[in-house]
């Protein structure tokens, strides 16, 4: 009672608590960790999970009718029970559990290709799309003959939806959009690209990976076909991922992998497939992983969506407003419409040589293409240095990143 009284006024150096590895320090430099974006730190609460799982629960799900394995089994299951309503499905069999935002892509990439693409179809992504929202379409429109096609952006690092609009017609099978861009910090219009793709008749995926951690997602308001993200950005463990996908494509589209799990029966003449989700979750799953992300969901919701958005939507504003404050720097990425990264170049400096500096004195940052190098070359840039920000970020850690900055300045110029 205490402690969510506490989270209700948000007291950022409360919610510092609960992450132990802020407390340690790197190159004799207490850590500030601004690579968010790449991944997040875990409070204890999903440490401490991980932990009692290998303690009390290890055992494989779904198999046994032995106590662990149903114990194991019940808390994995506790997880999708609580997607559900975090991301508002109607059912919680339209949650499918994969390694990862990449690998959800790949899946729908791959089924949705199998089952609707053929010669001539087309698929629209935009210029600011992470890799792993790239290259399984491009197999896919390889393998299926199909067509891809892509978004412009102005210079400030939003959609120009005038050329989305122009690119629609009857043949666009799917649009596969970003939410949040992971190099620039664009929110784009996800529900206007939605509306307007089923309009002609598209279904839609929206890659969530950066979005899901700093916004508020309804599943069923955005009338979204597909939202993929991944634990480890949002406070949880490494190796599990979301695919959410509407009940109607899960069921019309063939399984991604074959194996145990996803199976109802299996004859060396015929194998039927096993029910939504399972379906799609061949094998056995990351069970720690998937068990110990409920905690991340319950730590999220425990401080608020709305209260984790307004805090960083302050730190953003202030960095933002400290770094333009140094000679020289270009910050890449100023949409109207941000989330919680700024990607910035100082005139004349590569940008891993300001990230090694920043190392230096313990600050965490990313320099390069960010896994988007199409971005990359429409800016004509290398890549750029990224600092991405999380609920536990103070203005202090901002002081340090824009002292650190200075410094590289003043040695690199
Ligand atoms: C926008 C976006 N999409 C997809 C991914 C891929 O996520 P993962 O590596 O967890 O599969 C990332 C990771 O940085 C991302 O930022």
């Amino acid at each position: 009672m205490e402690r969510t009284a506490v989270l209700e006024r948000f007291d950022v150096n409360n919610v510092r608590k609960d992450f132990p590895i802020l407390t340690r320090t790197v190159n004799g430099k207490p850590l500030v960790y601004l690579d968010n974006g790449a991944t997040t730190q875990k409070p204890r609460q999903v440490i401490d999970a991980i932990a009692h799982y290998y303690t009390q629960l290890n055992s494989n799900v779904h198999r046994g009718v032995h106590h662990l394995s149903q114990l194991a089994t019940d808390a994995f299951e506790v997880t999708r029970h609580k997607l559900k309503p975090f991301i508002n499905a109607v059912h919680e069999h339209e949650i499918v559990l994969t390694k990862g935002t990449t690998e959800s892509i790949n899946l729908v990439a791959t089924c949705y290709g199998k089952a609707f693409l053929h010669a001539g179809d087309e698929i629209i992504i935009s210029t600011m799309e992470h890799h792993s929202n790239i290259v399984p379409w491009q197999i896919v429109c390889e393998e299926r003959g199909a067509v891809l096609k892509v978004v412009p952006i102005n210079e400030a690092g939003e959609l120009d939806m005038a050329a989305y609009r122009s690119m629609l017609s009857d043949r666009t099978k799917m649009v596969a959009i970003t939410y949040v861009s992971n190099a620039l910090g664009t929110v784009n219009p996800v529900k206007e690209i939605i509306d307007l793709a089923h309009a002609s008749g598209a279904a839609v995926l929206v890659d969530a990976a950066q979005a899901i951690q700093h916004l508020p997602i309804d599943v069923q308001a955005l009338d979204v076909d597909f939202l993929v993200f991944s634990g480890h950005k949002m406070y949880g463990p490494t190796g599990i991922g979301i695919l959410y996908g509407k009940e109607k494509w899960l069921n019309a589209m063939p399984p991604y992998q074959g194996g145990g799990e996803m199976i109802k029966e299996v004859t060396f003449a015929k194998t039927t497939y096993n029910e939504l989700p399972f379906k799609y979750e061949a094998g056995t799953p990351n069970i720690e992983a998937g068990i110990c992300l409920a905690h991340a969901i319950d730590y999220i919701q425990e401080i608020g969506l709305d209260q984790i958005a307004r805090h960083e939507h302050e730190l953003l504003e202030y960095a933002t407003r400290r770094l333009l404050e140094i000679p020289g720097l270009r910050i890449i990425g100023t949409a109207k419409e941000k989330s919680s990264v700024v990607s910035f170049l100082l005139d004349g400096v590569h940008p891993y040589d300001v990230g090694v500096i920043l190392d230096k004195l313990g600050v965490a940052v990313r320099t390069g293409h960010h896994c988007t190098q199409p971005l990359m070359d429409r800016y004509g840039i290398p890549g750029t240095v990224r600092a991405s920000i999380a609920v536990y970020n103070t203005t202090e850690d901002i002081d340090a990143l824009i002292a650190g900055v200075e410094r590289a300045a003043a040695m690199l110029r």
